[in-house]
């Protein structure tokens, strides 16, 4: 268990998409394994409730107990669940197995799991979830501190990217009200609109300027601090280059977030052929564009990590 006077709370850090089949978990396992290869100590939580599949791309054979037996209290300790991989400095909490009913958790059990993943001895703790505004997706991404969110460039990749992200920052500020008590204040079935998409953040934002002004400048905060990093994968042409950029525009310009891009990454028919081998890309085939595109990320993951500490 960590100092709790010398050591530094782990960087939770969680992937997600608007739509699935984006590349998240090829992404996220990679970039464990260059952070580990970087000195960092990564745990890699696997919180796709309905295909968890981590523990294959990275060449784990069925991983016991997992994050199911935490959640249905099999097991006591979160750190009961934590399984080495093969790639020194990084360890692994496997979904694989998950009942059905698991998709959904309880609210109860998901604020467990974040409370004992605050006190886990890592430097980063990066989590994988399933695409889509499901609320234990939402509620993972609102507790995180940083939102990776992996897009292509297509347009309804694009789209539901924007949804998702109204959805955390909906959850961001509706999850202070609660803490504050104040919830109530709320009109009923704004909950709903808002996962529909028919009302927005701002819609929130607007009723909470009519009630109180301090709840508003709060829920402003919360908006400042929800930065979103962009990963747009399967940019291949000079069109899709330009994406990036034109997405953390609109973020600024339509939701009031500064997104922050954090890179392209190309298709590359490595990824098939190191999947199919069950392990890393940048393991299989360091050095391909996948595996340098990666590379470069973790580069500025590290930088950001490091410029933080120094404030
Ligand atoms: N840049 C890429 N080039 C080639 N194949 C990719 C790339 N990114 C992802 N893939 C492939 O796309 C498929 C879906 O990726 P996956 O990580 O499972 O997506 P998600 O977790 O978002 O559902 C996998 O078969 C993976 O190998
Ligand atoms: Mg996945």
């Amino acid at each position: 268990m960590n100092d709790p006077i010398s050591a530094k709370r782990a960087e939770i850090m969680a992937i997600a998409s608007g739509k699935g089949g984006v590349g998240k978990s090829v992404i996220l396992t990679n970039l464990a394994v260059l952070l580990a290869r970087h000195g960092k100590r990564v745990l890699l939580l696997d919180a796709d409730l309905g295909g968890a599949n981590l523990h294959t791309l990275l060449g784990v054979d069925r991983p016991t107990p997992t994050l199911t037996d935490f959640l249905t209290r099999n097991v006591a300790e979160l750190s009961d669940t934590i399984v080495s991989t093969p790639f020194a400095g990084l360890s692994l909490i496997s979904g694989a197995n998950a009942l059905m009913d698991m998709a959904n958790p309880y609210a109860a059990q998901k604020a467990k799991l974040l409370r004992h993943l605050s006190m886990v001895d890592f430097d980063y703790v990066l989590i994988d979830l399933g695409a889509g505004s499901t609320f234990t997706t939402l509620d993972f991404l609102a507790a995180a501190d940083q939102t990776l969110l992996v897009m292509m460039p297509t347009p309804t990749s694009i789209e539901n990217a924007y949804h998702l992200l109204k959805a955390v920052l909906y959850r961001k500020i509706t999850r202070t009200l609660k803490r504050l008590n104040v919830d109530h204040l709320l009109p009923r079935g704004l909950d709903e609109d808002v996962r529909r998409g028919r009302r927005s953040a701002w819609d929130l934002l607007n009723e909470l300027a009519h009630i109180d002004t301090a709840l508003t400048v709060e829920a402003a905060r919360l908006t400042r601090r929800l930065q979103p990093r962009i990963i747009v994968n399967h940019a291949n042409s000079a069109e899709d280059l330009r994406l990036g950029r034109q997405i953390t525009l609109a973020c600024q310009r339509h939701l009031g977030l500064t997104a922050d891009f954090l890179g392209d990454i190309r298709t590359d028919e490595r990824v098939l052929s190191a999947v199919q081998q069950r392990r890393p890309v940048c393991d299989v085939h360091p050095g391909c564009p996948f595996a340098t595109a990666l590379e470069g990320i973790v580069l500025r993951l590290l930088k950001d990590r490091h410029g933080e500490s120094e404030k």
